[in-house]
């Protein structure tokens, strides 16, 4: 049997140079397992004389303490050793400053539509809504545009068929809730509207809000003070703004309301087509043909009706240079400017 002292030197040497987890536990089983060197030992004190199996019995005891103890402080190292491998392989460095959270938020169209809802539902209106596919009698004749009519060609419509087109604008809903609710009513239409045009304020596709006011004995004074209240509200601060004349086939007179271009103090720039005016919605009372059209008497009705561009007022209110970033989707242009100028 081999002695005490070469017994130990050579196990805890084992033991020190394992490197590995699977190695310190291939040493274990060697010098401790059940059929390891100091088990066999424990087997031949049997054979050993009686004056020495004490002694011997001691020697051995003290060695297998000494074995486990250096197993067991050897793992831990190995252990903490691991861990450590494996915390620098996976290492996270925290000094790296953080992507952020991008919180959503409302397409500045959106945003615009619902402060415009908002103001009107506040005024009594209440919405309605028409089709984007519309028929020639409700986007042109009920409105007093006959087939010949020349107001017909500035709309640049898109045809789906003869008689069947994307609407131009939202002013077919007037008919059609004229059509469906007796008057009195006060209804705002929003919408999507389809034109070929295509320019830094113009876009194929735009946004209105039309709006009806219809009772008896309605006036111009009446249709300019709701106009001149809600821009006020939209804007907040103070603007200049200006009822200019035109014409519309279905409201008699008409009238275009401008706002003064925040770009350039109407110094004139691109925004404004060097007017200093930027057009953001058409207005009159309404023609009585229309009325008649829609199978009202038009001596018994009389009404207000508008119809804004909400890009056009999304832009003014947000500064916004040019109405297609509105689609471009960029995520610099929809998220902080809007909200940072928000209502
Ligand atoms: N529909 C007109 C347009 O698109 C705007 C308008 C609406 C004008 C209602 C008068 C009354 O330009």
């Amino acid at each position: 049997m081999v002695s005490e002292l070469d017994f130990l030197d050579s196990a805890l040497a084992a033991i020190s140079s394992a490197s590995t987890l699977v190695e310190l536990d291939r040493v274990r089983v060697h010098w401790l397992g059940r059929n390891g060197v100091l088990p066999e030992a424990f087997r031949e004190l049997a054979t050993l004389p009686a004056t020495e199996r004490n002694a011997t019995g001691q020697r051995l005891n003290r060695a297998r303490d000494a074995i486990e103890d250096a197993v067991r402080k050897r793992r831990h190292v190995l252990e903490a050793e691991a861990v450590e491998k494996q915390l620098a392989r996976k290492r996270i460095d925290v000094t790296l400053p953080g992507r952020g959270t991008l919180p959503g938020t409302l397409h500045p169209l959106t945003q615009a539509r619902l402060r415009i809802e908002a103001y009107f539902l506040g005024s009594g209106f209440t919405i309605a809504t028409g089709p984007e596919i519309e028929d020639d009698f409700h986007n042109f004749t009920a409105l007093n545009m006959g087939p010949d009519h020349p107001a017909r060609a500035a709309h640049d419509t898109f045809y789906l068929e003869e008689t069947v087109l994307l609407r131009t604008h939202t002013s077919p809903v007037q008919v059609r809730a004229l059509k469906r609710w007796p008057p009195p009513l006060r209804i705002i239409a929003p919408g999507r509207v389809y034109r070929r045009d295509s320019d830094l304020t113009h876009t194929p596709m735009f946004h209105q809000i039309e709006g009806l006011v219809v009772d008896q004995g309605i006036t111009w004074a009446e249709m300019t003070g709701v106009l001149t209240d809600f821009l006020h509200d939209f804007f907040t601060d103070r603007l200049n703004i200006r009822f200019r004349p035109s014409y519309f086939p279905f409201t008699e007179p008409s009238a275009e309301v401008d706002l003064e271009c925040f770009f350039c103090a109407r110094r004139g720039c691109r925004v404004c087509k060097q007017s200093g005016w930027i057009e953001v919605l058409g207005c009159g009372l309404v023609h009585p043909q229309v009325f008649r059209q829609s199978g009202l008497d038009p001596d018994e009705w009389s009404g207000l009706a508008f119809g804004m561009g909400v890009e056009r007022l999304a832009m003014l209110k947000y500064r916004i240079g040019d109405i297609r970033w509105f689609y471009d989707n960029d995520l610099r242009f929809l998220t902080p400017a809007p909200v940072a100028s928000g209502p």
